[in-house]
């Protein structure tokens, strides 16, 4: 059945062409199943790397969280590349003078002693300007890398094809702070550098998606009745870390990175959005990293961006579960 579903939904994906994933990989968690999903997808082949940023923990550690994933899914040889090991303004310093913090991910943690070269940001310039117009980067982690690769090179703003982005909150409260959605607090001045970019497309999975989207027990049992190297990883992560199902079986969390992965993936998913221009408050302070919607641009040569508010959510989860639990 789930096998079913699954090849009908891949039937329904538009043709796309090359994919980079930008993710803040921790263990395995949101991000390791949004790898799941594409490399499971009939879009497998348009993946032609990852770039790794800072968020859960920090990009020496998420290197090798996602080379491990990749090759459990039999792609050993994908490029696996950091990219920034720092956000462009926020640090550990300044985050010790917030208060109301609920998550801080890599800034809880002791800083790495040493950092891999940040390859990613090449990574992304190069493939961007190889390819013209022919390059969708699926942002799920802070924007840093993206940020970082435009403000070296702002000319390849019009040269990407789409970014697809999880993070921030339009109309909902944040998820690390009152005001701000974790992947958008970390780095509020990457964000802000990406949403007033003229790349053509940007489509955002904010909070207001995500949080009808809840990832409940019975739906963590179904994945891991299936044993396979992928749902071992997912067991450990999702059971025995965040948001631990095997220690508090009335747990709950949200799906995320999933939401973003399966829109682009099958669009015909997306069933309520709404346009607007975007900014992203860079001022320290308790809104640090909230959202700013204009209904007119309010800066030269930036596009609008697509806020997705509703998706078909039945036919999300049978894609979550299909791709989770194949054996291949
Ligand atoms: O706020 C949710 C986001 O923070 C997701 O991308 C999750 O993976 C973490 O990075
Ligand atoms: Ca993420």
């Amino acid at each position: 059945m789930l096998r079913s579903v699954l090849f009908c939904i891949l039937l329904a994906a538009p043709a796309m062409s090359q994919i980079i994933l930008d993710t803040d990989s921790g263990f395995f968690g949101d991000d390791g199943v949004a790898l799941t999903m594409l490399l499971r997808s009939n879009h497998a082949k348009d993946l032609i790397g990852i770039t790794v940023v800072y968020g859960k923990v920090w990009s020496s550690d998420g290197v090798g969280y996602m080379k491990r994933t990749a090759k459990f899914l039999g792609r050993p040889a994908l490029p696996v590349l950091a990219g920034s090991a720092n956000p462009l303004a926020h640090t550990p310093a300044l985050r010790r003078k917030e208060t109301g913090i609920e998550f801080d991910g890599a800034f809880g943690l002791p800083l790495p002693k040493t950092n891999p070269p940040a390859d990613g940001i090449d990574f992304l310039i190069r493939t961007i300007e190889a390819n013209p117009h022919r390059v969708t980067i699926l942002a799920i982690g802070p924007l840093t890398n993206l940020a970082t690769a435009l403000h070296i090179r702002p000319d390849l703003a019009t040269k990407i094809e789409s970014v697809v982005i999880m993070g921030g909150n339009a109309h909902v409260p944040g998820n690390a702070s009152k005001s701000a959605e974790f992947n958008f607090w970390f780095d509020p001045e990457a964000a802000h550098l990406v949403l007033r970019s003229a790349i053509p497309k940007k489509l955002l999975f904010p909070l207001d998606v995500c949080n009808k989207a809840h990832l409940t027990e019975a739906l963590f049992n179904r994945v891991i009745a299936v044993k396979t190297p992928i749902t071992n990883l997912y067991r450990e992560d999702f059971g025995n870390r965040y948001p631990g199902f095997l220690k508090n079986r009335k747990a709950e969390s949200f799906l995320w990175d999933e939401l973003a992965t399966a829109g682009l993936l099958n669009p015909r998913l997306i069933t309520r959005t709404e346009s607007a221009w975007l900014d992203v408050d860079t001022t320290f302070g308790p809104r640090y990293g909230a959202v700013k919607l204009f209904d007119k641009s309010p800066i030269p040569e930036t596009t609008p961006t697509t806020v997705v508010l509703d998706m078909d959510f039945p036919k999300v989860f049978e894609t979550y579960l299909a791709a989770l639990t194949a054996r291949q």
